[in-house]
């Protein structure tokens, strides 16, 4: 069947999305607390405040307290929730008394784990659900009847997918009216496959290399938005100890400060500068908790806009630690 792109703007033209993956204390099922909840409010109104009107979740994060901080975020901020776009995944499944980590695409958990996202969330709709990562048990038909049910319902309007290859994508589309507007992956300057990739076509030093070969071109010939997720790099370029660091990273981490104060921005907007300036119009989904790094971030689609193709390879070949063949 082919299926009518969507504009990407009809979802959000959010240059930027937070990743919530930060919020809500530790990976654990303890309650979570009032300073959690602080937090959450401080970085969501960082995030407001610096143009971000893109949230992105998953089920699990936090054990569902991501989710949750956030909903009682929303639950004091009447009127937030139309003004946001809010992204959530499903399908990983813990470890659970005897039964172990697994991924789960069946139509019956797919429809409750949205109703348990809509519950923590403490809203009715969500903008777009994404599949977290591909299930090898997974049936088209069977995940097409679980989104047709979430669109008719009108719990779903968008759905994508998280760390899947070209093929899946078309895989599933097969089955799946909807079109699939979104594909996360990790996408950033200190994992640098999904350019490698695309290089060393015919070279002995590619063949060490894991990213689908086509998922770029895949998601831009379709009109499906790439996100990255990591694209901070963990703070590994912009601050954090570089104890024990490669060469490469101090290098790296050199040239990116010099960017920055050369430029009058943060090291955190070249890093996504570099990244957005990429053809694919990525959108690094940034997993900081500090309100401080939500706002270093604002500069990034400026540094992106003025980051000249010099530059651009040189923090790559930076990163690489070798030269483009
Ligand atoms: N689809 C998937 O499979 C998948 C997987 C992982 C993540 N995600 C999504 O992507 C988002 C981002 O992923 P991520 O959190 O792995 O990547 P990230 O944005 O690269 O890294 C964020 C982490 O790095 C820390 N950090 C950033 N700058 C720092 C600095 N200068 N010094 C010290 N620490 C620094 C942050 O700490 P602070 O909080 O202190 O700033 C935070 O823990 C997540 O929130 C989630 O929404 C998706």
């Amino acid at each position: 069947m082919k299926v009518m792109p969507i504009q990407k703007r009809e979802i959000s033209d959010s240059r930027i999305v937070f990743g919530c993956m930060g919020l809500g204390g530790d990976w654990n099922y303890d309650p979570y607390t009032h300073e959690q909840v602080t937090i959450a409010e401080k970085a969501i109104e960082a995030a407001l405040e610096t143009g971000i009107t893109m949230f992105d979740h998953a089920d699990i994060y936090k054990m569902g307290k991501a989710e949750a901080v956030f909903g009682e975020v929303m639950k004091t901020k009447p009127g937030l929730r139309e003004q946001i776009v809010l992204q959530s995944k499903c399908g990983i499944r813990f470890t659970d008394g005897v039964l172990p980590q697994r991924y789960d695409f069946s139509k019956s958990h797919i429809l409750s784990s949205v109703d348990g996202i809509l519950q923590r969330l403490g809203t009715d709709y969500l903008d777009v659900l994404l599949l977290h990562r591909p299930d090898p048990l997974m049936e088209p038909d069977e995940i097409a009847e679980a989104f047709q049910q979430l669109k008719a319902s009108g719990k779903v309007r968008h759905f994508g997918v998280s760390n899947m290859t070209a093929a899946q994508m078309r895989y599933l589309q097969k089955s799946i009216e909807q079109p699939l507007v979104v594909n996360q992956l990790e996408l950033h300057l200190s994992r640098l496959d999904w350019l490698d990739q695309g290089i060393l076509v015919n070279r002995a030093e590619g063949s060490s290399l894991n990213f689908d070969d086509g998922i770029l071109q895949h998601c831009l010939m379709e009109d499906i938005q790439l996100q990255a997720w990591g694209p901070l790099s963990q703070g590994r370029f912009t601050g954090k100890s570089l104890e024990g660091a490669s060469e490469p990273v101090k290098a790296t981490t050199a040239l990116i400060a010099k960017m920055a104060q050369e430029r009058e921005t943060t090291p955190e907007a070249i890093l996504l500068g570099w990244l957005m300036k990429h053809p694919a119009k990525i959108q690094p989904v940034i997993g900081t908790s500090s309100a401080e790094r939500v706002k270093a971030c604002k500069d990034a689609v400026r540094q992106a806009e003025l980051m000249s193709r010099e530059d651009w390879y040189a923090l790559y070949t930076s990163a690489r630690g070798v030269r483009v063949p």
